[in-house]
């Protein structure tokens, strides 16, 4: 017993897409304990920023998908990205100093992901401790989109390029992170923990009422969501949206669960919505795996659901001119449609028209991704202390 060694690992859960990427990994170390493989025992803490607090974008998440209550609410709230950037960054100062982990992990690329990263890296704990500040370990590291005017794309960058260990979910961000002059031994491909996510709870999701609830049938419903600023921000854009959603409703009724700034942006700009579209609530976890397992289509200009649509074999038109997960569109059900109404629709046609579901899926993306992240971090961390 003498010999057991501790690690103690800090994750960062801020906004909704993160909750689902730390669940896996909560999970993983919960598993590494109790298996007594090793002498390790990893003491896990979860420190949640605040940035997302509603309901339905926050705690229901939790408790669909068991994460443990977080340990620190910093409970920053909303503001513009200066604001609630330098907000967590201020308040997660005295934890870190507090806690002074081993390992400090942050997943993905949101305001949370990089004000966290960004005091870790420059933090210094007290000289009798025998590291200077901790490890930083960034899950999902190397995605690009190569468009600056995205606020997540800078949060990548920078958040890449001051963590110690990255855990990427495809080539092209080992390939990225090698061009920005990432050492090749600092980067573990580890596939994708969100899929890991979606592979532990698709039975569970298939029981979901959601269906019966909203009174639609397998297949015959589109499923649409939209956040991102540059979408629902811009009254033209939004409005060329909304024009070609409203067409494909003419056709295929839209389920549209919408997200609170785009669903301020539909009020203040009173843009017209036909009555078959369906604006309903943020749904939890289990209810939009099942809504989207069974669409005939998904439209949407999310990160993660380009990723989730292409596991599930449903096709999905992404409504922006790039995109920062390349192989959902070489090995997965992903299109890129840009925001014009013309393009969408065309693109939208094509697919219902003639669509045949690719027959692989991308590498590693198997469930397992977390797991390997715990059994990396055990070894590397400890290698780092000798
Ligand atoms: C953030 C992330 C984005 C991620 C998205 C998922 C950044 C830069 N962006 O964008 O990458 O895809 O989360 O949703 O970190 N609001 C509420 N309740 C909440 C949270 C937000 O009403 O619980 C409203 C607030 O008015 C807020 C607005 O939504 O101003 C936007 O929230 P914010 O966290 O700033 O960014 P998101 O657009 O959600």
């Amino acid at each position: 017993m003498n010999n057991i060694c501790r690690i103690k690992i800090m994750s960062i859960v801020g906004a909704r897409p993160n909750f689902m990427k730390i669940a896996p990994i909560s999970n993983a170390i919960i598993k590494f304990n109790e298996s007594n493989a090793t002498e390790t025992i990893i003491d896990h803490v979860i420190v949640h920023t605040g940035q997302h607090y509603d309901a339905k974008m926050s705690t229901m998440f939790f408790v669909e998908l068991g994460i443990p209550i977080p340990d620190v609410n910093l409970e920053v709230g909303s503001g513009t990205h200066a604001m609630q950037t330098s907000e967590i960054m201020r308040r997660f100062e005295p934890v870190i100093l507090e806690y002074m982990p081993d390992v400090l992990l942050v997943v993905g690329d949101v305001n949370s992901t990089i004000a966290c990263t960004l005091v870790a890296a420059k933090i210094e704990y007290p000289k009798d401790q025998e590291r200077k500040r901790p490890v930083i370990v960034h899950v999902e590291a190397g995605l690009r989109s190569f468009d600056m005017e995205m606020p997540e794309e800078i949060n990548r960058i920078l958040t890449d390029a001051i963590s110690d260990i990255l855990f990427t979910t495809e080539a092209a961000g080992n390939e990225n992170l090698l061009r920005a002059g990432v050492a090749k031994e600092h980067i573990h491909f580890v596939g994708n923990v969100m899929i890991d996510t979606l592979l532990a709870h698709r039975e569970r999701a298939a029981l979901s009422p959601i269906l019966a609830n909203l009174q639609i049938k397998p297949q015959q419903y589109a499923v649409v969501t939209l956040h991102r600023p540059s979408n629902v921000d811009d009254y033209a854009t939004f409005g060329g949206i909304m024009s070609s959603l409203n067409e494909i409703a003419l056709d295929l009724p839209v389920i549209f669960p919408i997200h609170p700034r785009t669903k301020k942006r539909l009020a203040e700009w009173q843009i017209f919505c036909s009555d078959a579209i369906r604006f309903v609530e943020p749904l939890g976890y289990i209810d939009f795996l099942k809504l989207v397992s069974e669409a005939r289509i998904v439209l949407t200009d999310s990160g993660g659901i380009q990723e989730e649509t292409t596991v599930l074999g449903v096709p999905c038109i992404t409504l922006r001119n790039n995109t920062e997960r390349p192989v959902t569109v070489t090995d997965g059900t992903n299109h890129l449609a840009g925001v014009e109404p013309e393009a969408i629709l065309k693109i939208v046609n094509q697919v219902l028209t003639n669509w045949q579901k690719p027959d692989k899926l991308p590498a590693l993306w198997d469930g397992k991704a977390a797991e390997r992240i715990v059994a990396a971090l055990a070894s590397d961390v400890l290698g780092r202390r000798s």
